[in-house]
């Protein structure tokens, strides 16, 4: 199985490969890319073990020489600190060499490799090679790079495009099953705000979704690819609001993940508590039919994805929640759905209502 899906942003434009061969069409286009003699594989020692060897082999097959650096496995890596010791790993190794950038890993190893890419030497270029569904539905593509600081996410960034995302299913089967379900998170996130075909989909075939069938990825990698993809071709640099639909259960979430210092709780469970939180307040501002939030709610949990966070530090969720950059002039912009496969960037929700629904959904214990 082989697709390609083309993101079409000027000299910008690169190729989106989903496919489960074994490293051939990556060699493929990379022979034809061109994009240096030396790669610098930034990945951990998890996914080092299980295919950078592998992508060794392929690398040099076309005599590109591949060294590989590991980050600690954990959000943490996405840290100053960490930047500034590959970096300078990376500086002590560039002689006079045409270095380029691979990402090997989830979206933590993803959002590191693209920042240093774009920031090393005023940017360099890099491939996205991503291990997690996560990272193959949604944080390879796009060019979002990032850092977080202790006081939130992804504070620290720049937008900066990969040359090539290649997405191999069978680098996924390795992942446990709670990674699968976070990954899934995003795809439902899809289904929500554009796609109702997408969200029937996985109503219908969560079974072989979560029994790792090839050809059902690959219909929820493509489809998500192809939403993900076409929102970037029409605003990039998130400037025209278009963007910010992605960002459906992210406020919420990323607050979550926040106050509890990004460990307890994984990206995807995060914005699946988000995603719930997001069409109850819907509904009860009396946007979303009770019917289409009980779906919502029914699917997640159909996929064991939480709705409620554990019972927690109520007030340092509201505080990051309202140190989020997506607070803005004083108010809070969200993104609400209307019916599934629709969403509105609103920010007329009154503040009260945001905090009843959040308390609500961290009373559980
Ligand atoms: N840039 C963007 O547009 C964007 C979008 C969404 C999320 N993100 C970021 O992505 C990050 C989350 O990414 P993630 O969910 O991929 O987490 P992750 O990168 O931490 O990976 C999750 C876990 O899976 C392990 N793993 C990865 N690939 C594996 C494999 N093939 N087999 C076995 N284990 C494997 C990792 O070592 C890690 O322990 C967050 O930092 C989030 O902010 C960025
Ligand atoms: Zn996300």
């Amino acid at each position: 199985m082989i697709n390609q899906i083309k993101v079409n942003l000027a000299n910008r434009s690169y190729p989106i490969i989903i496919t489960d061969d074994n490293f051939e069409a990556l060699a493929k286009k990379l022979s034809q890319l061109k994009l240096g003699t030396d790669a610098v594989i930034i990945t951990n020692s998890r996914i080092r073990r299980l295919y950078a060897e592998e992508l060794r082999k392929a690398l040099n097959s076309l005599k590109i020489s591949a060294h590989i650096f590991n980050v600690p496995d954990s959000e943490k890596s996405k840290s100053i600190s960490e930047y500034v010791k590959i970096i300078s790993k990376i500086s002590s190794i560039d002689t006079k060499k045409r270095l380029f950038l691979i990402a090997l890993g989830g979206g933590v190893v993803g959002d590191l490799t693209g920042f240093m890419a774009a920031t090393y030497k005023r940017g360099i270029p890099y491939i996205q090679i991503p291990t997690t569904l996560l990272a193959q539905v949604d944080s390879a593509i796009g060019g979002k790079t990032a850092l977080d600081l202790p006081s939130g996410k992804n504070l620290v960034g720049a937008f900066c495009q990969p040359k090539l995302v290649y997405s191999n299913i069978n680098l996924i089967k390795s992942l446990p099953p709670r990674q699968i379900r976070c990954g899934l998170a995003e795809v439902v996130k899809y289904g929500i705000i554009v796609d109702t075909k997408l969200f029937r989909y996985i109503e219908k075939n969560y079974k072989k979704i979560l029994g790792l069938d090839n050809s059902c990825l690959g219909y929820i990698i493509k489809a998500s690819s192809l939403i993900k993809a076409k929102i970037v071709e029409n605003d990039e640099r998130e400037t025209s609001g278009l963007r910010t639909i992605l960002n459906f259960g992210h406020t919420i979430g990323h607050a979550l993940e926040t106050a509890a210092g990004y460990s307890k709780l994984n990206h995807g469970e995060a914005i699946s508590i988000g995603m719930v939180c997001s069409a109850e307040i819907a509904h009860l501002m009396g946007v979303l039919p009770r019917e289409e939030l009980l779906r919502i709610i029914k699917l997640l949990n159909t996929l064991k994805l939480p709705q409620e966070a554990k019972k927690g530090d109520l007030k340092a969720v509201l505080n990051a929640f309202l140190r989020d950059k997506k607070f803005i002039n004083g108010r809070v912009r969200m993104v609400l759905p209307s019916r599934i496969g629709h969403v509105f960037v609103t920010e007329n929700i009154p503040y009260n209502l945001i905090k009843k629904v959040i308390k609500k959904r961290m009373a559980k214990t």
